[in-house]
């Protein structure tokens, strides 16, 4: 049995024109400690897919599915309070704008340890400075005392890894999380994304709208397009041997170097030839 099992998933709203599926019949599986990506265009549905595990659709949307199964939960009846950080945590593409400007580090990360740990005081201190270590923030006192504004983006971005893994949650869905970042920090970010994943056995959903940055983390993926998945399989298979004339159209739309960052011409090259060779 798959980890996570998602058949047939639906997002519908109401328009002035009747019923819209905004997500439409989507399914994949994905095991647990594997990185499963959701790549496709702005507007193609990642969001609200994922956005509906968490029971976190904006107003007059609607979910329907055949199944929606995270380990032993269902995820289609067992309550949002009992997924959203128990079972699943989220990061966001935009660090900034997710930690509140006005609270220390240590005062946001203690406020997530203390409403979902049974940790003392004392514990949620040395708890708070093995995360913001384990996710490679150097002087811990230092970046606990700061200020949202006082951190980097990149730094930022870690601090909410490290939330996000405060919880204890199993699973991590990443909308986009390095897209607010520069290359280099962008790098740096999927790494520790990779080194997470081994080192606790999470399972991730990374998602994005750049096959290149897929490709470098992710074991599995699935291309989404107008709500549907158009095909999905191992990294390797999709890049190296594309069914689809999307996906055939997003890489080279890549390979052309139409990132909105500037392109990644050694990267993809390698990642190229990297998935031809093994698929
Ligand atoms: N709050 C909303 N109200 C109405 N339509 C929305 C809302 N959020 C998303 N949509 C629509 O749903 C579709 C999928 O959106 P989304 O999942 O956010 O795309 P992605 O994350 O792939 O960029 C888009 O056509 C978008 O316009
Ligand atoms: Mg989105």
């Amino acid at each position: 049995m798959a980890y996570l099992d998602i058949q047939n998933l639906s997002v519908t709203t109401v328009s002035p024109k009747g019923m819209v599926k905004l997500v439409n019949g989507v399914s994949f599986t994905v095991d647990r400690g594997e990185i499963m990506g959701i790549v496709g265009e702005s507007g193609s549905g990642k969001t609200l897919t994922c956005s509906a595990m968490l029971s976190l659709l904006p107003n007059g949307m609607s979910v329907l599915a055949d199944k929606m199964t995270l380990a032993d939960a269902d995820l289609l009846t067992t309550p949002p309070s009992q997924v959203r950080g128990k079972l699943i945590s989220m990061i966001f593409q935009d660090p900034a704008a997710a930690l509140n400007p006005v609270f220390s580090i240590h005062s946001q990360l203690n406020a997530v340890l203390r409403r979902h740990t049974k940790l003392d005081s004392t514990q949620r201190k040395d708890a708070l400075h093995q995360l913001l270590s384990d996710v490679g923030l150097p002087d811990t006192q230092r970046v606990a005392r700061s200020y949202p504004h006082e951190l980097s983006g990149g730094m930022q971005q870690r601090v909410l890894i490290a939330m996000a893994l405060s919880t204890g949650a199993q699973t991590l869905i990443a909308d986009e999380p390095t897209t607010a970042l520069d290359v280099t920090v962008q790098a740096q970010i999927l790494e520790l994304l990779k080194t997470l994943r081994t080192r606790l056995e999470l399972t991730i959903l990374f998602i994005s709208h750049d096959l290149a940055v897929v490709s470098q983390v992710c074991d599995k993926v699935a291309v989404m397009r107008q709500g549907q998945i158009v095909e999905q399989g191992l990294v390797s298979t999709v890049l190296g041997q594309p069914q689809h004339a999307y996906t055939r159209a997003l890489l080279a739309s890549r390979l052309g170097g139409a990132s909105k960052r500037g392109s990644l011409p050694t990267v993809t090259a390698s990642l190229v030839e990297g998935a031809k060779t093994d698929g």
